[in-house]
């Protein structure tokens, strides 16, 4: 039997045996019980020499030179090597070297499967997930927003816009003025109203106005009564505004008193203009000491003035009731009331809110995008069934709208989730690979090579399909068209308003999530011990505190921090002082950007009793009672 019809163990065997007898029968029992070899024994086998192995590799593949030392005759290219035809003494002649298998050995080589843990300083090697599984690699807060400006429009402290409607209240606040501003004459309205009907909105927008049209003399100063701590605090902010110390002297009396009334009620008033002064929320000056507001009064009712007060407040007979001085002296401020929105006033207001949002080359000016008409109408029904107050009815089609932008994200999410995946699996069948190899492919390059647990890749070089790439750190956008996208449904609306107008303040308490309740007690503690409503960001800093102390909660930025009080608001827990925008100091970004959102005062709506039994049961917030 030539020598390469043999199997590798059968022909080393016959090659290595002391004893060997040519016979068929031995080489079949060769065959059949093939050399097994210990490690020991093969480490003392010695080294294959160079010249040896030319030799044996030639011999097994039949090609000349064959053994030189068995006989061979080089110039009988008929008497080839044949191992049967060898003797014994030739068969000696072999060097040991021999033994050394020319084949790979499994034992001999390092172990593919490492002992110890293999460890690359930053990425793990081997892949956790299976392969084009985004799921992990896409971070949520990569998927923008597409419903951005329809939720900014409906955000609390958002640019109010043109007003609709209110069509009687702008007229008569209009001429009002303008005939005052004109004679050069004082006078008292007192705006009465529930909470979010537009009295603040329709006043500012009003003396916008005013200004525009460039009424010569006229100074005019807004107050939000309720971020003024001390009713005396009124007349320091009337002279800052007003007095001109270089022209008119310096205060000499204490309070100021003395040089208001002179500016205010004076015989020459009509050379000096008028002054016109807003104060909103004026009910929170109602204190026991209420000369101050008696002598405001008082100055712009008088025969003389100069001054045109405008005051602002949710009672329908605050002046009667806490001003009865000024009853008995015949001084009777005039009364705009206004009436909460119905339904019909709500609806039209957000459509056409909505539709500002249109593009201007839109061919139906009449459809309204984000939110359905039909859930409009729901929205707008519940809310004027309940108090009419604008305020609700934006903060519910702003839930609504993050309602459907948290879905589209999700869909989006799911659907590249579900890209990458048949990409891979297409990938992986058209390279007849299994997904665990694409994932190996995707692995950085020192990656791959460096991690020993994984199968052998790099065989295949240059692969002539391009690997899909997982979505990996790539943004998720959503193409949203205005015009054809979807929008809130009635669904939506309902979920919503469950939440907003179901049941009392404590059962909305409970649905608060753990960062809500924490900033809610926060407020509620502030209040309690220093008498008064925190503004933003004294409440900021105390919840902070409580993060820092318990470690319970991880502090939120000032950002999502309104966001969540926002939240409180909507929910109906706690309250924020409105801030106007008439004479006010223009907002820093400091301040919390439009409208100085961080210093309006949050005021908490539940009773500490309840709020406390409510909470005792988490540690944390229990504590912040307790202290
Ligand atoms: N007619 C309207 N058209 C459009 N937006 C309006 C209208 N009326 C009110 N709004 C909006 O509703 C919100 C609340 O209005 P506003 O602050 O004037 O209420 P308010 O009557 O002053 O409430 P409060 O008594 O609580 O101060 C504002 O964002 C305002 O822009
Ligand atoms: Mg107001």
């Amino acid at each position: 039997m030539a020598s390469t019809a043999l199997g590798k163990r059968a022909r080393q065997h016959w090659l290595t045996n002391d004893s060997y007898d040519p016979s068929p029968i031995d080489t079949a029992k060769a065959r059949r019980a093939p050399l097994k070899q210990t490690r020991a024994a093969r480490s003392t086998a010695t080294p294959l020499g160079p010249s040896h192995e030319n030799e044996f590799e030639a011999a097994v593949s039949g090609v000349e030179p064959l053994f030189p030392s068995l006989n061979y005759d080089k110039n009988a290219s008929t008497k080839k090597f044949s191992p049967l035809r060898a003797k014994k003494a030739d068969v000696e002649n072999i060097p040991p070297i021999l033994r050394t298998p020319r084949h790979r050995d499994a034992i001999q080589k390092a172990p593919i499967t490492p002992r110890h843990k293999i460890s690359v300083v930053g990425k793990p090697m081997t892949p956790r997930s299976q392969p084009g599984t985004p799921s992990s690699r896409i971070q949520g807060d990569s998927v923008a927003s597409v419903l951005g400006a329809a939720r900014a429009m409906f955000a609390r402290g958002s640019a109010p816009g043109k007003l609709i409607g209110r069509e009687r209240e702008r007229e008569k606040l209009a001429t009002y003025l303008g005939e005052r501003i004109e004679g050069g004459e004082g006078g008292c309205l007192y705006i009465s109203g529930p909470p979010g009907t537009g009295k603040s909105a329709l006043l500012n927008e009003t003396l916008e106005g005013v200004e525009r049209n460039g009424a010569a003399g006229v100074k005019k100063t807004y107050v939000n009564c309720m971020v003024v701590k001390d009713p005396k605090g009124i007349y320091a902010r009337l002279l800052e505004e007003f007095w001109d110390a270089d022209v008119m002297g310096d205060v000499e009396s204490k309070d100021g008193m003395d040089e208001l009334e002179r500016l205010f009620v004076s015989p020459q008033q009509g050379k000096r203009g008028v002054y016109v002064v807003v104060l909103d929320e004026i009910d929170h000056l109602l204190t026991k000491d209420q000369e101050i507001l008696y002598s405001i009064f008082e100055w712009s009712l008088a025969k003389n003035s100069n001054l045109i007060l405008i005051g602002i407040a949710n009672a329908l007979d605050l002046t009667d009731k806490f001003l009865p001085r000024l009853k008995a002296r015949n001084l009777k401020p005039q009364l705009l009331p206004f009436q909460p929105y119905d339904a019909k006033q709500i609806a039209e207001v957000i459509t056409s809110r909505l539709r500002s949002l249109l593009p201007e080359d839109a061919k139906d000016k009449y459809y309204v995008p984000y939110v359905h008409p039909a859930a409009i109408q729901l929205c707008a029904r519940k809310v004027a069934a309940h108090t009419g107050d604008l305020r609700k009815a934006f903060d519910m089609c702003r839930r609504g709208l993050e309602l459907l932008d948290s879905e589209l994200k999700e869909k989006a999410r799911k659907e590249a989730a579900a890209k990458a995946f048949t990409s891979s699996e297409e990938y992986s069948s058209s390279v007849g690979m299994t997904p665990l190899a694409v994932a190996i492919e995707r692995l950085p390059l020192g990656e791959a090579r460096l991690n020993h647990n994984l199968p052998n890749t790099s065989r295949r070089s240059a692969s002539p399909t391009p690997i899909p790439q997982t979505p990996s750190k790539t943004k998720i956008t959503i193409s949203y068209d205005p015009l054809t996208g979807p929008r809130v449904t009635i669904a939506h609306i309902a979920r919503i308003s469950s939440t907003t107008f179901g049941g009392s303040a404590l059962s909305r308490v409970k649905c608060l999530n753990l960062q809500q309740k924490a900033v809610l007690c926060a407020c509620c503690v502030h209040e309690t011990r220093k008498g008064q409503a925190p503004t933003m960001r004294e409440l900021y800093a105390s919840y902070g505190g409580v993060c820092k102390r318990d470690r319970l909660l991880a502090r939120l930025s000032m950002v999502e921090f309104r966001d969540v009080v926002g939240g409180l608001e909507s929910a109906g827990v706690v309250g924020l002082s409105t801030v106007g925008a008439v004479g006010q100091r223009t907002p820093s970004k400091k301040n919390g950007g439009a409208g100085g959102m961080d210093e309006r005062r949050v005021s908490c709506l539940v009773r500490e009793g309840e709020l406390r039994k409510e909470v005792e049961w988490v540690g944390a917030l229990g504590r912040m009672f307790m202290e």
